[in-house]
């Protein structure tokens, strides 16, 4: 049943459209028995999508390079006070379409993105009363599949509630799964991956990265998640994933009315774990931006009044160790403009902090400063020294509270030339119950970036839902938290962030877009505390040095924080690679990978000629070759290398970063040696 498929040059920016009915599904189809299932295939011809009615059920599967991928897996919906739309299905007609458009992205891991499909979007209707019609588009790439339903305006199906979506991916394999429990009370997305066989998971967030007995590598998430539940999976021991959606506090999953369309559902497929980034299925499957300006929107790096709060120096509240003064932030700024640094975060800075501030949902203020934070007149000093303050804006999860002060609040920090804010949701649910990722926060987050967009603002969130790919459509959607970051080495909690910790993130949680980690500290024993005991094991980073300088390149974020005090940077000579480092690039390659026990990655600086590239390992110290063919052919260049001490461990060592220089050209194979716990980071410019 495959159409021809149209192939256009990746440059051409308009999308073909080849809408065309399907002769063998009509309405007059005799029964579902009749029909046959229709398959769609990514231009490449690898990924095949087939969708057809069985039994009165519409079933979706997925093969690539003939081996079976997806098996038959039923797609459908329940609803509350209505039957469900699961039987008595046939399909009745459907439409193809392909799409080959290159992108330009403001900013990313990538400055360009193809956007090369083939659509198959079939109709369904419901053959016994109430007659209710859906239709689902598969869109088949060479990197992926992504489907969704969609719901038309039909006098059957008006308003609605659904209360369970019925999607599966039935696996063929019992891969092996890197995963976090979903809807755990208190760690949200904050929790350190497991990995075991498909068939055990209990329910799990998205994206969950799987790898396949032969080594083909999937990644489940979903894309342009807008006014929906956030999509969970529950395994069954047939290595059947269902769909479970985060609930209202009622215990409703989705409100909606008709014309309604859902997230997409999406399907990441690589041959090798390095295929996996820089992932771009996300983004394509969400809709271009919708601002007509987007040069407000600046990646840059940043420092902040934060990691002392953290380890105890300086405090949110009022008080002897209050952090956010105006001379303390003075300082922050000095430093930031003296070390070309774009923001200065400032927390504690509002009212609101004192006592037990993760309980302070309703009494915190985003407008009022403390007393001993000039907030004018700082915002003004920034300004002159050419850096911008990024304001916090912690909830604790009082929703209704930050609604309420969002238009004045922004309005006052677009007056004041603040171009960045953080926001926080600590906390599991809202005073009404609502739960972290359930609809209603899906549609505050997006209330919150159409505001920051309206005053330019670009927005950091920390505690977020997942994301889905929505920094297309808003391109001042920077980067969020989302898993563990560098806080959990500050507390200790949990034993903080494990050596490897960052060789799975980059293949799980990163898939889905860029993470505000952190990184950047040097001083990995945590000796600056104000003397409070820590046992030795609990508060200290888990990684060396020059991984911490590494992390720069790994894991990417167009908000990039250098998190440790500025005292602890002064004369290090390795800060240097953090002042250097860009934060938006032109390509990236991933060039060695294996999930949970390292990654290297290359990166070019977006519109100029140096590569980045930074080397991660788990606790085993590993050495790699790696050649620079990726280097402009016949140019000379310069290496300069920031790699791990001869001795140096994560545990017993982790200072010691030898920085060297030497000449590299496209033919240069560089060697490449970690310690346990270690890394490298290289900056490769031409030379002279
Ligand atoms: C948790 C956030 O991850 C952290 O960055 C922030 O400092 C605190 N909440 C306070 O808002």
């Amino acid at each position: 049943m495959s159409m021809p498929v149209h192939s256009l040059p990746a440059t051409c920016r308009a999308a073909a459209r080849l809408a065309l009915a399907v002769a063998a599904v009509s309405a007059t189809a005799a029964g579902a028995g009749a029909q046959a299932p229709l398959r769609a295939a990514s231009p490449d011809g690898r990924n095949v999508v087939t969708v057809g009615v069985q039994d009165g059920g519409l079933f979706y599967s997925v093969e690539r390079g003939g081996r079976k991928i997806v098996l038959p897996s039923r797609l459908g919906f329940e609803f509350r006070d209505a039957p469900p739309l699961r039987d008595g299905l046939a399909l009745e007609g459907a439409s193809r379409d392909s799409v080959d458009e290159t992108w330009e992205q403001p900013w990313g891991e990538v400055a360009r993105v193809r956007n090369h499909y083939n659509e198959l979007r079939v109709s369904v209707v419901e053959r016994a009363l109430p007659g209710r019609r859906f239709e689902v588009a598969f869109r088949v790439f060479d990197d992926g599949v992504g489907f969704r339903y969609q719901l038309p305006r039909q006098p059957a199906l008006q308003s609605f509630v659904i209360t369970d979506e019925l999607t599966e991916f039935h696996m063929a394999n019992d891969a092996r799964a890197w995963w976090i429990p979903a809807n755990d009370p208190t760690h949200r997305y904050e929790l350190l991956y497991g990995s075991s066989p498909m068939s055990t998971l209990p329910e799990v967030h998205t994206p969950l990265t799987m790898e396949t007995h032969d080594g083909l590598h999937v990644v489940i998430h979903e894309a342009n998640l807008v006014d929906y539940a956030a999509m969970n999976l529950t395994s069954s021991r047939d290595r059947r994933l269902r769909v479970t959606l985060t609930a209202w506090a009622d215990g409703a999953k989705v409100y909606g009315r008709t014309p309604f369309v859902t997230p997409w559902r999406t399907l990441q497929l690589a041959d090798r774990a390095r295929d996996l980034a820089p992932s771009v299925l996300g983004v394509n499957l969400n809709p271009p931006s919708v601002l007509d300006d987007a040069s407000w929107i600046r990646p840059m790096k940043y420092v902040g009044i934060w990691w002392g709060m953290h380890i105890n120096t300086m405090t949110w509240g009022s008080g002897p160790k209050h952090g956010a003064t105006t001379a303390n932030t003075r300082r922050y700024i000095d430093f930031a403009a003296g070390n070309g640094f774009g923001g200065v975060l400032v927390e504690g800075w509002n009212e609101g902090w004192d006592g037990d501030w993760a309980a302070n949902a309703e009494r915190f203020s985003f407008t009022r400063p403390y007393p001993d934070y000039d907030l004018e007149g700082l915002a003004a000093y920034a300004r002159e020294r050419g850096v911008g303050l990024i304001a916090h804006n912690e909830t604790s999860m009082g929703i209704a509270n930050y609604e309420r002060q969002l238009e004045e609040a922004f309005s006052l920090y677009e007056r004041l030339g603040i171009r960045a804010i953080k926001t926080g949701y600590v906390g599991d649910r809202t005073k009404e119950g609502h739960a972290h990722h359930g609809q209603y926060m899906v549609r505050h987050w997006r209330k919150v970036l159409e505001a920051a967009a309206r005053h330019h603002i670009m927005v950091d969130v920390h505690e977020p839902i997942k994301d889905t790919g929505e920094r297309r459509t808003y391109p001042n959607m920077m980067t969020r938290e989302g898993a563990r970051g560098q806080e959990y080495n500050a507390w200790g909690a949990e034993g903080g962030n494990p050596p490897e910790h960052e060789t799975i993130l980059f293949f799980t949680r990163m898939v889905a877009g860029p993470m505000d980690f952190t990184p950047g500290v040097f001083d990995i024993r945590i000796a600056s505390t104000d003397g409070t005991p820590r046992p030795p094991e609990a508060a200290r980073v888990r990684t060396t040095l020059a991984k911490q300088l590494a992390l720069y390149v790994v894991l990417y974020s167009p908000l990039h924080m250098a998190a440790d005090l500025p005292e602890n940077y002064e004369g290090k000579p390795a800060f240097r690679f953090i002042r250097d480092v860009p934060v938006d690039w032109e390509q990236t390659r991933v060039l060695e990978g294996r999930i949970g026990d390292y990654v290297i990655v290359a990166r070019q600086e977006r519109g100029g000629s140096d590569w980045y590239l930074g080397a991660i390992t788990d606790e085993e110290a590993r050495t790699f070759d790696v050649p620079l063919s990726f280097l402009e052919p016949g140019r000379a260049y310069v290496a300069e290398v920031y790699a791990d001490g001869a001795d140096a461990h994560w545990l017993t060592d982790p200072l010691p970063v030898d920085i060297s220089e030497q000449a590299a050209s496209a033919r240069t194979t560089l060697r490449i040696r970690l310690a346990p716990g270690g890394g490298q980071a290289i900056r490769i410019r031409p030379a002279g």
